[in-house]
């Protein structure tokens, strides 16, 4: 079963491990950043800052990858959406698809937002794929956008709103109960 769980001390150098992890990194923008004391820092902002809000996902109860939700306190009540599947075992298992929906669940549900976006690099095809086809609607495409080792690279932005999750949702938790990748 794929679960989120909230994040707790131990999980600090798990995912300093995997956001140095090359297929990681890559498609993140922030990884020039991540130094040790930086990560640090970025651990600790995850529990204590109200804007930001992490979960672990877990495979059978395993650490498996990071979700994160950052612009919560906003007047929009909206939030960028991060996440990775951190546990390379775990990649292309369905782990990125059910992450999706139960974070989606959470977003609008306890969380009460409005509006969920991403911003992923445009030749990330495994994740605009997924994202696509969970509800997120292509908003936007912008070229050289980010820096990813020194060089520019392209974004595509992504949104999904409150109303569209909720028409969508059920049908979605329905396969992912289907597939045994989430409990009933
Ligand atoms: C993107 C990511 C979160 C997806 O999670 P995952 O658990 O591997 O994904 P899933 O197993 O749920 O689904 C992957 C789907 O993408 C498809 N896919 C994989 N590589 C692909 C590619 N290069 N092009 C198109 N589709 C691809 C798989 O076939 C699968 O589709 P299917 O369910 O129809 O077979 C994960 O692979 C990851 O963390 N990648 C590295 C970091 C990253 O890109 N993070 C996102 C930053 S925005």
């Amino acid at each position: 079963m794929i679960e989120l769980r909230d994040l707790s001390s131990e999980d600090e150098e798990r995912l300093y491990e995997w956001r140095g992890e090359p297929e990681v990194a890559r498609w993140m923008s922030d990884a020039d950043v991540s130094g040790r004391e930086a990560h640090r820092a970025w651990f600790e902002q995850l529990s204590t800052d109200p804007d930001l809000k992490g979960w672990m996902i877990t495979r059978g109860g395993r650490p498996a990858g990071l979700l994160t939700l950052t612009g919560l306190t906003g007047h929009h009540r909206r939030a960028a959406w991060n996440w990775f599947v951190g546990d390379r075992e775990a990649r292309g298992r369905g782990v990125g698809r059910a992450a999706q929906v139960l974070g989606l669940d959470r977003a609008f549900g306890d969380l009460g937002l409005h509006k969920v976006w991403a911003e992923v690099m445009a030749d990330n095809d495994a994740a605009v794929k997924i994202l696509a086809d969970v509800g997120f609607r292509r908003e936007g495409y912008l070229r050289g956008h980010v820096l990813s080792g020194g060089k520019p690279r392209d974004v595509v932005q992504l949104g999904i709103l409150d109303e569209e999750w909720r028409r969508l949702a059920p049908a979605a938790r329905q396969r992912l109960v289907e597939a045994g990748l989430v409990a009933r």
